[in-house]
């Protein structure tokens, strides 16, 4: 299988893992194509994604999205990090192999996961704000008719 220069140094030199202990919201979402299950930390400061932080029980291609993407929402308001596509990851990675592109919806529905639970914290409706979070809609590419990479909240 061919990974792009980036997904490799994004896999061997993962940026951001780790855990936040006083995050102020944390999602965990699991991949039912495969069962990996992807967590995200972050903290954030007057609507701004000061410091996010990941783990995963998931593969490679799994790290290296999830690397670019926290990279990707730092220092970002949350209405940016919420339009951060697991394709705008995709092509900041140079792309992955279409068989692996299930791997990248895990670091976008856990930063939705994460944005959702920090509202729910602050007692706001994230329904208002981010629309029904739909963890079965899919907006990966490599498929034809049939979406086999939806991610749901456990
Ligand atoms: Fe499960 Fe990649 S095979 S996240």
């Amino acid at each position: 299988m061919n990974y792009s220069e980036k997904v490799m140094d994004h896999f061997v030199n993962p940026r951001n893992v780790g855990e936040i202990l006083d995050a102020d919201g944390i999602g965990e979402v699991g991949n039912p194509k495969c069962g990996d299950i992807m967590k995200i930390y972050l903290k954030i400061d007057k609507n701004i994604i000061t410091d996010v932080k990941f783990k995963t029980f998931g593969c490679g291609a799994a790290v290296a999205t999830s690397s670019m993407a926290t990279e990707l929402i730092k220092n970002k308001s949350i209405e940016e990090a919420l339009k951060i596509t697991n394709r705008a990851v995709l092509e900041a990675l140079d792309g992955l192999p279409p068989v692996k592109v299930h791997c990248s919806v895990l670091a976008e529905q856990a930063i939705k996961a994460a944005i959702w639970d920090y509202y729910t914290r602050k007692n706001i409706n994230p329904e208002i704000i981010m629309g029904k979070f739909d963890n079965t809609s899919c907006s990966c590419e490599d498929n034809n008719n049939s979406c086999s990479c939806e991610s749901n909240l456990i």
